[in-house]
């Protein structure tokens, strides 16, 4: 079969940094809580100039090529934070890095599992059509508001792959098992801007929906932990993920293999624990902390997948790592995520709360702020004007 998935992957999270301990002093909390109890460092803020159009115009920007982009010829956008209830962000995102016109462009939604589905749209589209290129965008801001038991748990960020025939990164293994549960964990109406949420019931509908998935999926394919060099999880916040993770280690493995995937699940949360939760590209964002941060993985290592979005679909399925990957890897990640300015937590409360201030036609300026090289920059008779802009000098 020919092997189709991930041959680039671009990272972009917001220029703005909220410290946990900083938070926690604020909110009267043991800064424990926080680094112990969730496995969280720092939150990225983003501005009202920075929205998931622009993180995901920038993260893709990062990685295509000009042959990329007159290959391209699907852009779906995976979102849970849409900025409008009919045009498709993908719209602009197409415009903004100059895709050639003959492309579909596409939002998807269900909470934070969408990417998931659009990987699996732009794989059945590259088996049917080998010498196209899907550019598959996850992009969330993830905002529970002021003193919420969310609010610790809160981040900016998107995530750039690139679909092919012949991938450099990761090859989609076809052991796809999905679940959808009815069930009211976490939800936002189209009249808030804010999410409600059952906090400790969406934690344990994580872990039931990761642990029956993960029965059919041993059930369906013979699968054992023990042919895993690591496991990715969907990582609302890290601690979560740990849970997952012991969750389905069982008294079969070896302390060898235990020790593998326990210090490669570290590998696989480090830049969550410094930019929090981006939703739907958290789980892809796992992926590529564990290609940049472990010591421990070879061309050909299996990786599973945890994929979870509330209301509720998960689903888990594995890749197989490609020869020679690490080409395919940034080098300087964690000093662009060293350059974010922090916030106190009296100016992270004016930034992430700004909302567009609209006069009678429907326009508005903003006040500049730092953001990846594209910007929402103004809004015309209540159309969103998104630029590249130079502010984000990262030299
Ligand atoms: N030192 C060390 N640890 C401490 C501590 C201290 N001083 N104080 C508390 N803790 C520990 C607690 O014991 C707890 O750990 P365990 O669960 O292992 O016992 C942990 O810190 C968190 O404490 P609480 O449960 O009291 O925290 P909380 O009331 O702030 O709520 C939360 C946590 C429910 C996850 C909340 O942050 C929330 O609602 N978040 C948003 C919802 C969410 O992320 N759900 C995840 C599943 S849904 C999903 O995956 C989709 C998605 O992305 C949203």
């Amino acid at each position: 079969m020919m092997p189709i998935g991930i041959d680039k992957i671009g990272f972009t999270t917001s220029q703005y940094v909220l410290n946990m301990s900083d938070l926690a002093q604020a909110r009267g909390e043991d800064p424990e809580k926080f680094s112990q109890g969730l496995l969280l460092n720092a939150l990225s803020i983003a501005p009202v100039t920075e929205d998931i159009i622009s993180l995901a115009a920038s993260a893709a920007d990062q990685i295509l090529s000009q042959e990329d982009k007159e290959k391209i010829d699907m852009v779906l956008l995976a979102t849970e934070s849409s900025v409008d209830q009919s045009k498709a962000g993908a719209v602009y995102i197409h415009s903004l890095l100059g895709i050639q016109p003959f492309a579909r462009s596409l939002e998807f939604k269900e909470a934070c599992y969408s990417a998931t589905a659009a990987l699996n749209y732009a794989k059945l589209h590259i088996e049917k059509h080998p010498e196209s290129r899907v550019l598959v965008l996850a992009s969330d801001i993830a905002k529970y508001g002021i003193g919420t038991p969310g609010e610790s748990t809160q981040g900016a960020g998107a995530l750039a792959l690139l679909v092919t025939k012949e991938p450099r990164i990761l090859t989609f293994n076809d052991d796809n098992i999905a679940q959808t549960r009815d069930i009211m964990d976490f939800w936002r109406p189209n009249y808030s801007t804010t999410p409600f949420v059952n906090g400790m019931y969406s934690t344990k509908q994580y872990l039931d929906s990761l642990k029956t998935t993960w029965a059919e999926y041993q059930k369906r394919f013979d699968g054992h932990l023990s042919d895993f060099a690591a496991f990715c999880f969907h990582i609302p916040f890290p601690k979560l993920a740990l849970k997952g993770l012991n969750k389905i280690m069982d008294k079969s493995l070896t302390a060898e293999k235990k020790a593998q995937l326990l210090e490669n699940f570290d590998a696989s949360i480090s830049y969550s624990s410094q930019v929090g939760n981006i939703y739907t590209g958290s789980l892809y964002l796992g992926f590529l902390s564990l290609l940049e941060n472990s010591t421990d993985l070879n061309a050909g290592d299996k990786i599973g997948f945890f994929s979870y979005g509330s209301g509720a679909v998960s689903e888990i399925f594995s890749g197989q790592l490609v020869e020679g990957y690490q080409d395919q890897l940034k080098d300087k990640r964690q000093q662009d995520l060293d350059r974010r300015q922090p916030l106190s937590v009296a100016d992270y409360e004016k930034l992430f709360y700004e909302e567009p201030q609209l006069d009678s036609a429907g326009n508005c300026q903003f006040q500049e702020y730092l953001t990846g090289p594209f910007a929402l920059t103004a809004i015309k008779e209540h159309q969103r004007q998104y630029q590249r802009v130079i502010n984000h000098d990262k030299t």
